[in-house]
């Protein structure tokens, strides 16, 4: 069983064929609300791939937020510990995506209500679980209780650092696993209190060149498919949930990344953060393609 700790937005995506230049006004292509939020998007990769994952986190006593959970509930994702707050609307992503680009403005809103108090509330699920999930859209205070929580007991411990924000260097024991991206990547290895043992605990996606990762003192390259890309929005949510998955389902580390590069990959030829998500079918058919 999968815990995810973390947010859930409402993504309020609109297509461009260019960005608008500041002070312009421009007619966009499409626009729609999908659901969103990096701890939700890898709750829903997770559980679309199989695994029994329970979500801890907030929404706004609102529309988007009852939708939400409705949502959630169809997707299989069960709620420890989901409730609509009344004093925060649910949290936005203004999400903007070009040919080949995308900008994303967040508004954190009932994110924000996700406590420490709160997590240590949800202590007994993260317990129950065998991989416990995080990202950096919740306070760091309700992330370190969680991560804690979840070293205490024996849970395999993924941090999606993203999006980036420098974290306490005393996190880097409390977790088996962190996800950057390059960027976020080369942002904590420049940090001071970057220690070269931390290096073995980096799983690095790297975009459409797929993922990498530490095995016998060398990194090596899990490399990606090439896929016709629609939207990008997620792919690193993708990858993170399939890789919590993979390892829940007791899949060696090499063999859950490989899984998290394909799935992550498909992901990404839908427009929309979860709509390209594979489930266990789709991403095994897949797989059996590219290895034909
Ligand atoms: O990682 C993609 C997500 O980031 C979007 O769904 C949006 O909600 C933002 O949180
Ligand atoms: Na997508």
């Amino acid at each position: 069983m999968i815990t995810v700790v973390g947010s859930l937005n409402m993504d309020l995506v609109t297509q461009v064929e260019r960005f608008p230049k500041k002070g312009e006004t421009l007619q966009g292509t499409s626009f729609t609300t999908i659901f969103g939020g990096k701890g939700a998007n890898q709750a829903v990769a997770a559980s679309r791939l199989g695994s029994e994952v329970e979500m801890m986190g907030r929404v706004g006593d609102d529309p988007f937020g009852h939708s939400y959970l409705t949502y959630l509930k169809q997707q299989n994702v069960l709620l420890s510990n989901v409730e609509p707050v009344t004093h925060f609307p649910t949290g936005t992503a203004a999400i903007t995506v070009s040919e080949d680009d995308n900008t994303i403005v967040i508004v954190g809103g009932a994110n924000d209500a996700m406590t420490a108090e709160e997590v240590e509330k949800g202590k007994s699920v993260i317990e129950r679980s065998s991989v416990l999930l995080v990202q950096l859209e919740i306070s760091q205070k309700a992330v370190e209780k969680a991560i804690r929580l979840g070293k205490e007991s024996g849970v395999i411990v993924i941090l999606n650092p993203a999006p980036f924000q420098a974290f306490p260097s005393h996190w880097w024991e409390l977790v088996d696993y962190v996800t950057p991206n390059e960027h976020e990547a080369a942002a904590l290895r420049a940090s001071a209190d970057f220690h070269s043992d931390f290096e073995k605990k980096l799983i690095i996606t790297e975009g459409a060149k797929g993922a990498s990762y530490m095995i016998n003192g060398n990194r090596e390259l899990v490399k990606a498919p090439v896929v016709k890309v629609e939207d990008t929005t997620g792919a690193g949510d993708t990858f993170n949930g399939a890789l919590a998955s993979g390892l829940d389902q007791g899949l060696p580390l090499q063999d859950a990344i490989s899984r998290a590069v394909a799935a992550a990959s498909l992901s990404v030829t839908a427009l929309g953060a979860q709509t390209g998500m594979p489930d266990k079918e789709e991403l095994q058919t897949f797989i059996k393609g590219l290895s034909l």
